[in-house]
């Protein structure tokens, strides 16, 4: 029989909350995903009190599922791991002693995960990971370029400076009447519509590899008011588009600056924004043209959001590397990866 190695992951730092089984890092046995948009939509965002409720009603109901639909018991498992930052301190709380309960209750190790790893693992399930490697990593809260020299070595060589790309999206959406989380119904709307208002490209042509994006989202957000005040109506596809293209613009040039300096041999794009229709044929067509030397890969669409498949996966390389966790594992809201330059 071959060895096979089962991890229990759970994934709890925001407003989803899930638990995968997963073999080997590679193979998804069950990925159980409770969301909990529709409660948070009608306050524009997540409520951290609301968030961290619901997550102790569902976790273990989703526990149950994902043993049940893996066809796996306790004693078939090898580790369990946990996403134990950055994220919201009070849902963070429940994956984390979900799963110290279970690591005590059946004697297997506890696995810390950051959630940002999690991310770029989603990427994982597309292919094998090549060294030295460079990460796009756009998210809801985070929009950062990382290199990875090596496996588990997690580098920031640039970042945004004010708000993530998601977070953008989210609030330029808020104005235009979308509900939370609006990444999706924008990336619609631009497929539809042209980049006819020319917002601005914020730190585009600087020589580093940081982003800002509350500049581009101000001015959007003058650009609907002021025509609001004349009693004007913008063309909302147009708007998005231009939203978009002027993100896209900064994320893509930004990127392969970064691949200009830093000889890598793949390229990950992962995080809720990377399931952006209009970023993903950006970069396919950017790295045909400036890096064909370097492979891609991007994560499936299905795990750009938040998800304990993409832990597992980050859990197991973690678990090889012998990362464990005592049973006074807390979370760390604020878990960051080293910054290796100067933001300047
Ligand atoms: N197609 C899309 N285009 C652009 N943005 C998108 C798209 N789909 C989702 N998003 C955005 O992705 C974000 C959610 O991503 P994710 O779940 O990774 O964020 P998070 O977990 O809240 O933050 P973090 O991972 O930084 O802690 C939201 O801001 C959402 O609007
Ligand atoms: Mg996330």
């Amino acid at each position: 029989m071959t060895e096979r190695t089962l991890i229990l992951a759970f994934e709890s730092s925001c407003d989803e909350t899930s638990v995968a089984v997963i073999e080997n890092g590679t193979k998804i046995l069950s990925n159980i995903v409770a969301t909990q948009i529709d409660s948070h939509q009608r306050f524009g965002g997540v409520v951290p009190e609301v968030a961290s409720r619901y997550h102790i009603e569902q976790i273990t109901k989703c526990t149950d599922e994902a043993l049940e639909q893996a066809a796996v018991d306790y004693d078939d498992l090898d580790a369990v791991a946990v996403t134990y930052g950055p994220g919201l301190v009070g849902s963070l709380l429940i994956g984390v002693t979900a799963a110290k309960v279970i690591a005590w209750a059946h004697d297997l190790p506890l696995v810390p995960v950051n959630h940002m790893a999690g991310h770029i693992y989603a990427a994982r399930y597309v292919g094998e990971f090549k060294y030295p490697q460079m990460a796009l990593l756009v998210s809801g809260g985070h929009t950062e370029l990382v290199y990875m020299p090596a496996e588990h070595e997690y580098q920031i060589i640039g970042e945004t400076r004010d708000d993530a790309a998601g977070e953008a999206y989210d609030k330029i959406g808020r104005v235009l009447g979308v509900n939370y989380p609006a990444g999706k119904t924008i990336d619609e709307w631009a497929a539809k519509g042209e980049d006819s208002f020319h917002f601005p490209r914020a730190m585009e042509k600087e020589e580093n590899y940081d982003f800002s994006f509350s500049g581009l989202k101000s001015a959007f957000i003058n650009t609907v008011h002021n025509a609001d005040q004349r009693g004007e109506e913008l063309n909302k596809y147009d708007l998005a588009a231009s939203f978009q293209q002027s993100v896209i613009d900064v994320l893509a040039e930004k990127t392969m600056r970064a691949l200009d300096d830093y000889p890598v041999k793949q390229l990950i794009l992962a995080g809720g924004v990377a399931a952006n229709h209009g970023l993903r044929a950006r970069l396919d067509h950017d790295m045909k043209k400036y890096h064909p030397d370097v492979t891609m890969l991007q994560a499936p669409l299905k795990l750009c959001g938040d998800n304990a498949a993409m832990i597992g996966a980050a859990g197991y390389v973690n678990y090889q590397h012998g990362d464990r966790a005592g049973l006074d594992l807390n979370a760390v809201p604020g878990l960051m990866f080293e910054r290796i330059n100067d933001n300047n």
